[in-house]
């Protein structure tokens, strides 16, 4: 994949971002993603790629765009795109800290073609490479964490979602003396900080969307860390609904998806399942200013935007601070951005 491209997928999330800032605070969720999903596809489109989406908005009978399968792009190589819009739809509705807008891009075929279904994810950065199995418990995980980084437990940070179903786990950990970092949504952000060596945070699990969770793979393997996840059909998914009818009708089509792509839904994932080419190109645009990134900010026709842009093959993460004079946007752009 050519390096030029890095910037093209910048343009694309900071122009979703500055979507979704239209949104801020407004109370609904759906106008953001949607503001973020048309900017997306828009500047997409005008990027030299054969793209394909990989994961996106869902399937073509639920998302009017960026949908599995949707062709994106002017024309030339042949790309795989995994996007999230907004990751923390509700973070900007509310204007809570942390969300952003994201795009993993990789060599056609470099991505797991997940279903929208919930993922148990666990991730390190990469001093920890190689240590965690996802078939082993939670406490044996940690405890071997600890010991490759030399860590006590005590000095060992987890970052987790702050969710009902992860109330056992949070509990564990933190009777093991481990720091546990519990954020309300938004396990991109989360991931990206796991692997960043300069934001002490050790380890990543929890329990989130499985699109999000390749999103992750990608960017975790392109930062040089390690990752492991299982798919988990709604009706194991603590706190959603358990045995109830729909629950269960809802688990069916999940398992279904997966056989239909050839996933076995018992099967622990390694991150080379879910990212398997380090040729990956990752961009992530704050939204809300957060732990990672600053947010969009504002003032008459000039817009700030801080974008973290990530290189697998040569190992970089670039910050980018950009000025964007509004005005000089296409009218288009200017529809769904003013
Ligand atoms: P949205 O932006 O789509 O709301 O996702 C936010 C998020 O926190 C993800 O980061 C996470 O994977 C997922 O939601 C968790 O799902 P749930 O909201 O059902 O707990």
């Amino acid at each position: 994949m050519k390096n030029e491209l890095a910037l093209e997928f910048s343009c694309v999330t900071e122009a979703a971002a500055l979507a979704a800032y239209k949104w801020l605070g407004r109370g609904d969720k759906n106008l953001a993603d949607k503001a973020a999903v048309d900017a997306m596809r828009l500047v997409l489109d005008r990027v030299n790629i054969n793209g394909e989406i990989a994961i996106g908005e869902g399937e073509i009978d639920e998302a009017p765009a960026l949908y599995i399968g949707e062709k994106v792009g002017a024309g030339g190589e042949p790309i795989d795109i995994a996007v999230d819009p907004i990751d923390g739809t509700r973070m900007t509705a509310m204007g809570q800290a942390n969300a952003v807008s994201v795009l993993a891009a990789s060599d056609h075929n470099g991505f797991l073609h997940a279903p929208d279904m919930y993922m148990e994810k666990m991730i390190v950065g990469y001093e920890a490479k190689g240590i965690i199995d996802l078939d082993r418990s939670l406490e044996k995980n940690i405890i071997s964490v600890a010991k490759v980084l030399d860590k006590k437990l005590s000095e060992l940070t987890v970052v987790t979602l702050l969710k009902p179903r992860h109330e056992e786990a949070i509990k564990i950990m933190q009777d093991m003396g481990v720091r546990v970092f519990a954020i309300p949504d938004g396990d991109v952000v989360a991931s990206v900080l796991t692997c960043m060596p300069d934001k002490n945070i050790d380890m990543l699990y929890a329990i989130g969307g499985a699109p999000e969770g390749v999103i992750s793979a990608a960017l975790v393997r392109a930062m040089d860390g390690d990752m492991q996840a299982r798919l988990i059909p709604r009706n194991k998914v603590k706190g959603k609904g358990g045995d109830s009818e729909e629950t269960l009708r809802i688990a069916q089509n999940e398992i279904e998806r997966c056989e239909k792509l050839g996933i076995d839904v018992n099967r622990t994932l390694s991150l080379e399942d879910m990212a398997k080419t380090d040729e990956i190109i990752v961009s992530i645009t704050g939204v809300t200013r957060g732990d990672l990134l600053d947010g969009v900010s504002r003032n008459g026709d000039l817009a700030q935007t801080e974008t973290l842009l990530i290189r697998g093959k040569s190992r970089t993460v670039r910050r980018i601070h950009s000025t964007h004079f509004l005005s000089m946007r296409s009218e288009e752009l200017r529809k769904i951005i003013l």
